[in-house]
């Protein structure tokens, strides 16, 4: 769901390989607090743990900046995902470490996956680093904190099994007032063969249904419209009470979340296709506020790689899911993450992956080329035996096939008149607006008087540039 630089959804989504990690800010910074900086790679929930650490940091007296040279405090928030994502953080270290020469007394955090998986070692290689801590430790910072300031270097990478940060209202802070997340669960139970998560982030865990609704009216009360549950595979969300009297599944969350308002949207992410029922598609379509849209990453569209990959689930099995959304939401867009290039794929093997790009009909892909994670089952038991050159041409037919279904996928749309949340300026423009369908097209159209971020506007689509659809607000 995610790129090594920038998150998957929301207004920070483009995958641009040259980006920089988001820097969360207030601007001006609060007189007299301390101040901390942070930046956040990898996944949306890396983006949605830098608000919760937000929060944390603001009751042990700090304020945010988005000016790194003033700051008291700098914190990077990492993604171990491939080994490019681990790159760019270690590049961003050695630029931290420079100011810090010149102001020794900044401390400098490392927080998140590579805190998780590289531990002591961060400490003890990057010598400028301070503190080290886990994605389930952050509740330990201002402690770690306190001894940093008294010299101690500090790390805290433990991982919970209960952990889910759920009485913790995140600090929203580089935030556009109308869309939010709101994190539903934490680690992964999956053991995909390629993925380091389950290492970095732990076993699975759901959160209190009661606090994830709490949260939604909160941010609605507050003038957010929409909200995206985030989770590394939401479909498997299980909450039981304390006393076991109710029992609450990811299908019964989205619908406590819809009955929270009619004007609230809600998206999700990541599904997995193993786990993904046909009660959430249902659920999806009785309500015209969760929207019509389903991240449903393939990985590969040959069965022999997925089993290798440990996807449990088949070629036969992910066309049938995706029969199913397209018989219940007909109007559901479907997106995907790619790897291309795992371990043993044959140029047959790739054909596959393809074809089911085209057979799906992809509004959208995230694609990657298979990076080997240490310690990883893939790692561990497999070749990494494809040459990088393959990797990168199979990648850039991936890429290509990609541009192409999802450039008709647009063109469908034009003449078409959808409902969009207005979320902001457009990237190009301040006499224009953008905003998302329910299907999570981003839609270019002229401001119209009386109009506003977190309105809803009918929009009636007149041309599409192949990234994005361009229209008119019409009344
Ligand atoms: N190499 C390349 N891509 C990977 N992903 C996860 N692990 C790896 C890896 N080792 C991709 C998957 C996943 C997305 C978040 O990142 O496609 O869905
Ligand atoms: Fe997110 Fe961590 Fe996975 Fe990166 S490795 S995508 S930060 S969960």
């Amino acid at each position: 769901m995610y790129d090594d630089n920038a998150t998957l959804l929301g207004v920070k989504k483009e995958i641009d390989e040259t980006k920089q990690g988001e820097v969360f800010y207030y601007d001006p910074p609060i007189e007299g607090l301390k101040k901390f900086y942070i930046e956040s790679y990898g996944c949306a929930m890396n983006f949605s743990d830098s608000e919760i650490v937000a929060s944390i940091l603001a009751s042990a007296g700090y304020g945010p900046t988005r000016d790194m040279e003033s700051a008291d405090l700098i914190l990077v928030n990492t993604c171990s995902i491939r080994e490019k994502a681990e790159d760019n953080v270690r590049q961003r270290l050695t630029i931290f470490n420079k100011l810090k020469r010149q102001k020794p007394e900044v401390l400098i955090g490392v927080l998140g996956c590579m805190a998780e998986r590289l531990k002591s070692k961060l400490l003890e290689q990057e010598k400028l680093v301070d503190i080290v801590v886990g994605p389930d430790a952050y509740r330990d910072l201002p402690n770690l904190l306190a001894k940093a300031d008294d010299g101690d270097k500090g790390i805290n990478v433990l991982l919970s099994r209960e952990e889910t940060y759920a009485d913790i209202s995140p600090l929203r802070l580089d935030s556009n007032g109308v869309i939010a997340y709101i994190s539903i669960m934490r680690g992964c139970d999956n053991m995909c063969s390629f993925c380091v998560v389950p290492y970095t982030r732990g076993r699975e865990r759901s959160r209190d249904a009661y606090s994830i609704v709490a949260e939604a009216k909160d941010l609605f009360d507050r003038g957010f419209r929409e909200v995206t549950l985030l989770g590394q595979n939401v479909d498997s969300y299980k909450w039981s009470s304390p006393d076991e009297t109710e029992h609450v599944n990811f299908a019964q969350l989205l619908e406590r979340v819809a009955l929270v308002h009619p004007d609230l949207r809600i998206r999700f992410s990541t599904s997995h296709p193993k786990d993904i029922t046909n009660d959430v598609l249902y659920t999806i379509a009785n309500y015209e506020n969760i929207c019509d849209y389903i991240h449903l990453p393939v990985q590969s569209g040959n069965s022999r790689i997925l089993s290798l990959m440990n996807r449990t689930y088949d070629r036969d099995w992910y066309m049938g899911r995706v029969n199913a959304i397209k018989e219940i939401i007909p109007d559901c867009a479907i997106s995907s993450d790619i790897i291309t290039g795992f371990c043993t794929e044959t140029e047959e093997d790739h054909q596959d992956t393809l074809s089911i790009i085209e057979w799906a009909d992809f509004s959208m892909s995230y694609m990657f080329s298979y990076s080997e994670r240490p310690g990883t089952p893939a790692a561990r038991k497999l070749k990494d035996d494809v040459p990088e050159i393959i990797k990168k041409r199979r990648l850039s037919e991936i890429v290509e096939k990609q541009r192409h279904t999802g450039l008709l996928h647009n063109l469908k749309d034009v003449g078409k008149t959808f409902k969009v949340l207005i979320e902001g300026d457009s990237k190009k423009s301040d006499q224009e607006f953008k905003g998302r369908n329910s299907q999570n097209k981003m839609i270019n159209f002229p401001k119209v008087n009386g109009f506003r971020p977190g309105n809803y506007v009918m929009v009636h689509v007149t041309s599409t540039t192949g990234g994005s659809l361009k229209g008119n607000i019409v009344t």
